[in-house]
């Protein structure tokens, strides 16, 4: 039996990230995949894909409303959807390709096949095209992910009634789309569809969309969205559904109980995920996942079997690739040189929608129910000088400061490239900067981060174009 120091079972972005952070320290690292591919959901069916498409759809969509505003006019325009799809998956192909040599590059032992645990120190993989091997461990990273959450009423059939890993592949727009769900994965497929072409009717069980960021942020992107051709339905509660000749119909109840039906082409169920742990084998060593299918684990990541750890999705926290790769390097890095560390109040979290919305920290809510007295300052794009050139001035910039401190404690952004605006903030988060800090921060002219320097002035109170 091969003998490692650490034995990976999932090659997403937690696993493989933990895989190569443990062989740069010295470690003997295998990793087990049962995909044909690393990367996970991330790479193959989730945040690369969707971005992919998110930013061909949106070059469709400025070349339909926004270029002959600029003196530019097209004629003939129409949309290739295959060549849309398959730009999307060279973009994956190239990235996994990218791990594969990533792998080599560390000598990590990658083996293709599901991985199982036998005991404390001993996983059995499954192999994908020969004989199952034991691969003998000191220490084991569980890193298996996540999938969508199906409604019991509602079941996947992957043509009519699909998850967000068909809603990447359509193969024609289709007339109608029904989204269920208005968090990440609701907003960004129901944009793609609905800038080809799709008349898209989002249904959210809570009173507004993505119920998780602060209410400002959700009220300003839903106003935008519903501008793009977005129908909202909020506080409306799917009660049953059916399918007749690939036409489904959902019935709903609103929150005064009264019922409505909906008829879509194609219907996204987009309710959120659920830990993936089937197949592990997590009897044989005596561990239990949780109530939510999440696995219990220490501050060090740690399961309630000491050589064995939890990463990702599969554990509490945010679902999001980067929590799970900072995982990833946090056990590496406590199994090769004895301490790692992840700062859970520094997360960012971005919904790729255009403008997108990026945030970290708290919610103006949650820093008052922690008891903070708070200072908020807010500045819209319409003022900034960088986003009239870009013809892009939908959105606002709203940090959230400590009032006694002036300790930055959230900052949230509605507005165009906010991914790419929010590290600034993400870093202040982690230097416990205060808002004057960021104020006084020399911000390039012009640029859309000046729209932050100008809300962290107007948590002073006082900003210089406001
Ligand atoms: P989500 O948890 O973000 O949103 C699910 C939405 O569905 C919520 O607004 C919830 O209130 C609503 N909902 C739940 N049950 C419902 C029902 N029966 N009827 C109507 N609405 C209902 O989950 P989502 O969008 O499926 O994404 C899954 C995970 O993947 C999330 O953790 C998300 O953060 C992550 N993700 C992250 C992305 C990003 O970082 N850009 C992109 C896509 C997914």
């Amino acid at each position: 039996m091969e003998r490692y120091d650490l034995v990976v079972i999932g090659g997403g972005p937690g696993g493989y990230v933990c895989a190569i952070r443990a062989a740069q320290l010295g470690l003997r690292v295998a990793l087990v995949e049962k995909r044909p591919t690393l990367g996970g959901t991330c790479l193959n069916i989730g945040c690369i894909p969707s971005k992919a498409l998110l930013e061909s759809s949106e070059l469709y969509s400025v070349a339909r409303h926004k270029l002959e505003r600029h003196g530019i006019a097209v004629s003939g325009l129409s949309l290739e959807l295959a060549t849309m799809l398959a730009r999307k998956d060279k973009v994956v192909s190239e990235l996994t390709s990218g791990l594969d040599l990533l792998m080599k590059k560390n000598k990590i032992e990658r083996l293709r096949g599901s991985g199982r645990l036998l005991d404390a120190n001993t996983v059995r993989v499954d192999l994908n095209d020969a004989e199952a091997v034991n691969l003998g461990a000191e220490a084991i990273v569980l890193a298996t992910g996540s999938v969508p959450v199906e409604l019991p009423f509602l079941r996947f059939d992957g043509e009519t009634i699909v998850s967000s890993t068909e809603a990447l592949s359509f193969d024609r727009v289709p007339k109608r789309l029904l989204v269920i769900g208005a968090g990440a994965i609701g907003l960004e497929m129901g944009s793609v569809w609905s800038r080809l072409g799709s008349a898209v009717t989002v249904v959210e069980l809570l009173d507004r969309i993505a119920p998780l960021s602060d209410a400002e942020m959700s009220a300003a992107l839903q106003r935008v969205l519903q501008r793009q051709g977005l129908t909202f339905k909020l506080e409306h509660k799917v009660t049953g559904a059916s399918v007749n000749d690939g036409v489904a119909t959902l019935r709903f109840e609103n929150k005064k109980g009264e019922a409505g039906e909906i008829e879509g082409e194609k219907v996204l169920v987009a309710v959120g995920r659920r830990a993936y742990s089937e197949g592990l084998a997590l009897d044989s060593v005596g561990l239990k996942t949780e109530r939510n299918g999440k696995l219990a684990v220490d501050a060090g990541l740690r399961t309630a079997v000491p050589s064995i750890y939890a990463i990702g999705d599969l554990i509490d926290g945010p679902m999001l690739a980067h929590k799970a790769e900072e995982e990833g390097v946090a056990v590496a890095e406590a199994l090769a040189a004895g301490a790692g560390h992840v700062n859970y109040e520094a997360i960012p979290n971005v919904i790729y929608t255009h403008p997108e919305l990026a945030e970290v920290g708290l919610s103006e809510a949650a820093a008052k129910e922690k008891g903070f007295e708070v200072r908020v300052g807010t500045y819209m794009f319409r003022a900034n000088g960088r986003a009239k050139t870009l013809d892009d001035v939908d959105g606002v910039v709203k940090l959230v400061a400590c009032a006694r401190t002036d300790r930055l404690l959230g900052a949230h952004i509605v507005g165009p490239r906010a991914s790419d605006l929010i590290p600034e903030l993400v870093l202040a988060l982690e230097f416990k900067a205060s808002a004057e800090d960021v104020a006084r921060t020399v911000h390039a002219h012009p640029t859309l981060s000046e729209a932050i320097k100008e809300a962290a002035l107007a948590v002073g109170g006082s900003p210089i174009h406001g």
